[in-house]
């Protein structure tokens, strides 16, 4: 499954709105649809935003617009995941926008693949495997960082059981990572979000592997609920990994600096079309959280398994 591809000079994107109920996809045939896509979450993860990012400079350039122009306004489509950043970067400064979005495709399939065999290493038969939002070839351009590992877990033959959280308020673990791994037909059983510390405490987490928005001096900035996951993984010395490839690192930033996107409050008074709050309640709804460094077992790259920076 291609969450991303170049198609007859179109960008095609499966519409993660709609998944799990539909398979369908987007077509972006100029930068501005690029944006839109961004923005709407049609496309989300932090990999998979950055290559697409990338495209929608590939197509800036294809269209003769602006390119410092549509570099800043596709920068400003999301501020927290850093991949976007870096992406938009490289693809403005090579010399060839197309050439450059198409290598960082096929880059982030084998940069998985890497990360995937470095984080099976630690995935022992029998284990059941606590993931959080959705770290799989959606949020990438295939096969995905956390669900990378456990996709290489799995066909390495190992018996592993997924435990996937439903990753209030917008639901990635229940709609996107269930969906996944029902694919492929890995064991797979989804909680609620406030269960896990619960079965922690009971021995029924093993391990748990999550993905990165970005990574820096101190720590990492993930969906939000990854920090109290990550609390009570310590709490009941629960090895905690991240997966994320080099891309998603800023090591001269310190994480605490980072830009917490804050998102629309109807993400939460509704739920599955439903308002379940009386009207007009206020909201809070960052998006993404911190889980500083003492709380990491280790990162795992496409270069091996690191300490937290
Ligand atoms: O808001 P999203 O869905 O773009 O956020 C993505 C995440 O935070 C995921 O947790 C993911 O692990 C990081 S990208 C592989």
């Amino acid at each position: 499954m291609r969450t991303i591809e170049w198609e007859d000079n179109k960008l095609k994107l499966i519409d993660q709105t709609k998944i799990p109920d539909e398979l369908t996809y987007v077509y972006c045939k100029n930068y501005q649809d690029v944006i839109v896509a961004i923005k709407d979450m049609i496309v989300r993860g932090a990999p998979a935003i950055g290559v697409t990012a990338g495209f929608g400079m590939a197509l800036a350039y294809l269209n003769g617009d602006d390119l410092d122009k549509a570099a800043q306004e596709i920068k400003d489509a999301r501020p927290t995941a850093i991949n976007l950043f870096w992406a938009v970067d490289r693809v403005l400064n090579s010399e060839n926008p197309l050439d450059e979005a198409l290598k960082m495709y096929q880059e982030d399939i084998d940069t998985n693949m890497a990360i995937g065999k470095y984080g099976s290493e630690v995935i022992g038969d029998g284990d059941t495997i606590l993931t959080h939002c959705n770290a799989g070839a959606l949020a990438c351009v295939d096969y995905g960082t956390a669900l990378g590992v456990i996709r290489a877990a799995h066909s390495q033959g190992k018996d592993i059981n997924i435990i996937c959280d439903e990753t209030r308020p917008r639901g990635q673990g229940a709609r996107l990572s269930v969906w996944e791994m029902q694919q492929e037909n890995i064991p797979v059983k989804l909680i609620p979000d406030v269960a896990s510390g619960f079965l922690m405490s009971q021995g029924k987490i093993d391990k748990v592997v999550i993905g990165a928005d970005r990574i820096a001096k101190g720590g990492v900035v993930n969906k939000i609920g990854s920090f109290m996951v990550a609390m009570a993984a310590k709490q009941h010395d629960v090895p905690f990994y991240v997966a994320a490839p080099l891309s998603t690192f800023d090591i001269d930033a310190s994480i605490f600096d980072t830009i917490i996107e804050e998102r629309d409050g109807d993400e939460v008074r509704y739920y599955g079309g439903a308002r379940i709050c009386p009207e007009g309640t206020e909201v809070i709804n960052p998006a993404f959280d911190i889980t500083p460094s003492e709380f990491i077992t280790g990162i795992i790259t496409e270069n091996g398994i690191i300490d937290p920076i």
